[in-house]
């Protein structure tokens, strides 16, 4: 096997796919519902990707380099199919890290259980703050906190721990949570990651002033409590990692506005409806689903992913200037974060 690399000598190794578009909560960063009030918006269900072409497209990658794939949305438990599909995926050989990352919000302990068995290794949950009135208010749909707290313990009772906890951080929006939640998973055994809000996509009105940068969230977290950096768990990971010097444990900051990682981006994405995206700011992508339903063989997918690949010179964060451009970039929900 060889391993696939971009113009800056990048590896293709991680894998994210859009499992679908649709999307039960409204979050103020990703799905605002002022814009996406109606579901109007989303993609007919033909569209998506089905399980079997997720899979072919999967085990072509793998050939490339792929050995970790991260599931996202939109939603990836609304998809009905989770389950097979993360059955399917793990049985492919070249694959050894399955992840998914989710809302939490239809994650029972019995649907949990499930996916552990059918393979998921890590799981990565969403919650930007405890206080139920402003949580409401981030979702969009009035979703109460402790029900994602119960689909966390659901997780890690299911064997899924140590659980990722994400957090995006808007200014004035949630930034007073910031200390609250560290206090929460500590001594938990699972890692709240704050991540710096970002201007994907068009819809969310981002403004860099709505930014909290990483050294301000390290600040406000280490004076209360003191903490130490730790090395990255593997090469291009995007969070950077801080221990607790009292052993409660760890939290991570992805950056990637303040301190981008593109130098070291391994991650090609696939849009629900196909697309190959090279780059979480991408406005266009090759629908490999829609070579599948021309005929394409994995040995074909290979040939252009390859081809993709080696022509990519994507590195959005690194060049981004102080404004959003006006552009056609894809919405988060349809590119998967
Ligand atoms: P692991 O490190 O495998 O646990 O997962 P992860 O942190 O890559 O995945 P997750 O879905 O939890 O993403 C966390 C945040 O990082 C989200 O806001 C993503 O949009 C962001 N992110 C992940 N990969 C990239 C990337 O390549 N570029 C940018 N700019 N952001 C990314
Ligand atoms: N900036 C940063 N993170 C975001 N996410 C969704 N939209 C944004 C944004 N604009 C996060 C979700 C989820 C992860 C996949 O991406 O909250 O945790
Ligand atoms: Fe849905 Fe996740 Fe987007 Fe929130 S961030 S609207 S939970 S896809
Ligand atoms: Fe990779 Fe694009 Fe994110 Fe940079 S901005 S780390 S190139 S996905």
């Amino acid at each position: 096997m060889d391993i696939v690399r971009d113009r800056f000598n990048r590896p293709l190794q991680d894998l994210r796919i859009s499992l679908t578009d649709r999307c039960n909560f409204r979050c103020v960063y990703c799905m605002p519902k002022e814009v996406f009030g109606t579901p109007t918006h989303f993609m007919p269900p033909e569209d998506a990707m089905t399980r079997q072409e997720i899979v072919t497209l999967v085990r072509a990658l793998s050939g490339l380099g792929v050995r970790k794939v991260r599931l996202t949305g939109g939603e990836p438990l609304l998809r009905q199919d989770i389950v097979p599909l993360v059955r399917d995926l793990a049985g492919i050989a070249d694959i050894d890290d399955i992840a998914l990352t989710t809302n939490g919000s239809t994650l029972t302990r019995a649907r949990a259980r499930s996916l552990k068995e059918a393979g998921l290794h890590r799981i990565t949950v969403s919650i930007d703050s405890l206080d139920p009135e402003r949580f409401g208010r981030i979702n969009g749909v009035g979703f109460a906190p402790d029900r994602v707290l119960e689909a966390i313990d659901n997780a890690a009772e299911a064997g899924l721990a140590p659980v990722k906890v994400n957090v995006v951080v808007k200014r004035g929006l949630n930034d007073m949570d910031i200390v609250p939640l560290a206090e929460h998973f500590r001594f938990s055994g699972h890692t709240v990651r704050y991540i710096e809000y970002m201007d994907v996509g068009t819809s969310n009105g981002w403004s860099r002033k709505d930014i909290v940068p990483a050294a301000e969230i390290l600040q406000r977290l280490s004076s209360r409590w003191p903490l130490h950096p730790v090395e990255p768990l593997y090469y291009g990971e995007v969070a950077s990692r801080y221990a607790y010097d009292d052993g409660a444990g760890e939290i991570g900051i992805i950056a990637s506005v303040t301190r981008p990682f593109c130098r070291q981006c391994t991650r090609a994405r696939l849009s629900a409806d196909g697309r190959l995206l090279l780059c979480l700011f991408a406005e266009h992508g090759t629908n490999l689903r829609d070579m599948l339903r021309n005929g394409a063989t994995e040995q074909d997918i290979m040939n252009t992913v390859r081809q993709r690949w080696e022509g990519r010179e994507d590195r959005y964060s690194e060049l981004r200037n102080g404004n959003p451009r006006a552009s056609k970039r894809l919405e988060m929900f349809q590119i998967g974060g």
